[in-house]
């Protein structure tokens, strides 16, 4: 089956304040070139730029972000021509391949899918600054992308969501609430989100060291 990956590349970068994050550079590389070298096995790229940056390179296509993360995932996806569709962040530079293999094993038997990573620190209520209660944290997960789904499926689940205004911040939500399961899969913690300065330093030191 032929597998398009797309790339949500269009956010402003505001947790960071150092501007779209798909341009910084993690160990010599921009974090949307670490991203598209992650899936260079893929039949298709799809990048989702913020409008008005230039990128190109052979191979990969681009399209113009949208104001919202499912905005900008929809704009990649009515161009994708894959029966198969991984959603990855750019954000998330370190692509570990067992890990993708894993996911594409659940998509491929279940229709839709997503890594997921344990919670690592107790999880509590914040009350107004106070502690209020705690959640058990072995029964939560952090979730990561990729996440992969049927294209059928999620071009579905994204023109319900249109129609009825709603905005998620993940691809597995909005399958949800189609009533399709998404199945869980485990991820890796290398695969974190760049979101707030320190994650770079965690960055750099991972790139150093990354082989891929
Ligand atoms: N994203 C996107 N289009 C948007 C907003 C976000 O393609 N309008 C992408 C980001 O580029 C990123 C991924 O969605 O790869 C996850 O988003 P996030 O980590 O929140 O990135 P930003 O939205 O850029 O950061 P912030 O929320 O701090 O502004
Ligand atoms: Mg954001």
């Amino acid at each position: 089956v032929k597998i398009s990956v797309l790339f949500p590349a269009a956010g402003s970068g505001e947790r960071l304040g150092r501007g779209p994050k798909a341009f910084l550079e993690v160990g010599g590389k921009t974090l949307l070139e670490w991203a598209l070298e992650g899936f260079e096995w893929a039949d298709e790229r799809i990048v989702a730029l913020p409008p008005g940056a230039g990128f190109t390179r052979p191979g990969v296509r681009t399209v113009v972000g949208g104001p919202t993360r499912q905005g900008s995932v929809f704009n990649a996806l009515r161009v994708a021509s894959g029966t198969l569709v991984l959603v990855h962040d750019v954000a998330r530079p370190f692509v570990v391949r067992a890990a993708v293999e894993r996911l594409l094993q659940a998509v491929r038997g279940r229709g839709a899918a997503t890594l997921v990573a344990p919670v690592p620190d107790t999880l509590v209520e914040n009350l107004h600054h106070e502690y209020g209660e705690t959640l058990p944290r072995e029964r939560y997960r952090l979730v990561q992308t990729p996440q992969g789904f049927e294209r059928e499926l999620l071009w579905r689940a994204h023109l319900a969501a249109q129609a009825a205004s709603t905005e998620f911040t993940d691809d597995a939500q909005l399958v949800i609430s189609l009533g399709h399961p998404v199945a869980l899969v485990e991820g890796d913690r290398r695969m974190f989100k760049v979101t707030y300065p320190e994650d770079l330093l965690l960055a750099e030191g991972l790139a150093q060291v990354w082989e891929g």
